[in-house]
């Protein structure tokens, strides 16, 4: 059995998050705010790995795998579950990433606009994608066939299944390191699932397949909330940061979006700043008017994909050429109540 004596970071930190972030032993922040995340998430990796935080390096522990589950409720009653749970709930937050995971801002908890709690579950079994981004990857990755295939066939399809038979109030996000879309791996869940009442859905994807795959799929009802990344705002970029993503394709995807989507579910748009976006701030944030979105800027990780990073890193490197450009469309923006702009970047304005 796991045990905490057992604990060592992840030995291939994954990419795009801080590896070997501090944990609070180390730190030793008095920290007062609650937390009640790792009683309710699960995040299940490509290896079939069960995190109980929305990010592995939160709380870098494999609880189980997906296929030990007989029920989904037992990833949170496992023995070294408890174990974490109990040191978060004494606020003692030990083997937590404390500066990275937001419990120095606020309490954190998964609680609805109606003040109830619910469950969170991030699917990220699979990496397939229809496209190839250069911030995410350097070549097209589209698994079809072959042991990890299989291997990752089957716990999608157990992750169906277990959902089959959790009514809880549930939050599932399809999915954070590939297009649910696009994946032939994550096809259980667009064709074979039909999610109960108790079930919403953030559909977080590229946008690009949402009129093809969406017209048949039993998810459409639950999604409550379709994040799109975007990273620009206009053709020219569009094709260069999402490649080889078409911009006529993208706008005719958000167009049935916009007609489709169920009542009341949230759109919002994402931008992920680079070089060759830098200046198409202004554009995107006018293309969420358009769709009567809501929109997030963000900083670029280093996944390992620029030969030259510091090139790309608009926001970091303070003598960028494109830097003052940059902020001043952030500038532009920064105070309209749709766009969210973290501390990363505000903090330079
Ligand atoms: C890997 S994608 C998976 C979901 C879906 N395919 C999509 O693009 O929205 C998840 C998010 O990571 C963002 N992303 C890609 N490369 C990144 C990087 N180097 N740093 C930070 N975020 C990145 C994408 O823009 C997207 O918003
Ligand atoms: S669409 Fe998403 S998963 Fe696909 S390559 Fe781009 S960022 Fe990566």
């Amino acid at each position: 059995m796991s045990s905490l004596v057992d604990y060592k970071l992840l030995e291939t930190p994954t990419k795009g998050l801080i590896p070997l972030a501090k944990r609070n032993k180390e730190l030793k922040h008095n920290i007062t705010n609650d937390c009640t995340i790792p009683h309710r998430s699960l995040n299940i990796t490509t290896k079939g790995e069960c995190f109980i935080d929305n990010c592995e390096m939160y709380l870098p522990f494999v609880i189980c795998n997906i296929l030990d589950l007989e029920r989904l409720e037992d990833v949170w009653s496992n023995p070294l579950a408890k174990e974490l749970q109990k040191d978060v709930e004494d606020k003692k937050f030990t083997w937590c990433a404390v500066e990275h995971c937001r419990i120095m801002e606020r309490d954190l908890h998964w609680i609805n606009n109606k003040g109830q709690e619910f469950y969170s579950i991030y699917v990220n079994v699979d990496e397939s994608c229809n496209l190839a981004c250069p911030s995410c990857r350097t070549d097209m990755i589209l698994h079809t066939q072959g042991d990890d295939y299989n291997r990752q066939l089957v716990y999608a399809e157990h992750i169906v299944n277990l959902l089959r038979n959790f009514n809880e109030r549930t939050h599932i996000t399809l999915t954070g390191n590939g297009d649910p879309l696009a994946s032939n791996i994550m096809r259980p869940f667009v064709t074979n699932w039909i999610p109960n009442d108790n079930h919403t859905i953030t559909l977080f994807t590229n946008g690009l397949l949402m009129s093809k795959q969406l017209p048949d799929s039993k998810i459409l009802p639950n999604i409550s909330e379709f994040k799109i990344s975007i990273d620009a705002g206009s053709k020219e970029v569009y094709e260069v940061v999402r490649r080889p993503g078409k911009f006529d394709k993208l706008i005719e995807n958000l167009d049935w979006m916009h007609e489709n989507k169920p009542e009341g579910a949230n759109i919002h748009f994402r931008f992920v700043c680079q070089k060759a976006n830098a200046h198409d701030v202004v554009n995107f944030v006018e293309l969420t008017e358009r769709y009567d979105a809501e929109c997030s800027i963000s900083r670029l990780d280093d996944w390992g994909t620029f030969e030259n990073f510091a090139e790309e890193d608009v926001v970091d490197q303070l003598d960028h050429p494109l830097r003052p450009g940059f902020l001043e469309q952030i500038r532009e923006v920064v105070d309209l109540p749709y766009v969210s702009i973290p501390y990363n970047i505000i903090k330079y304005l």
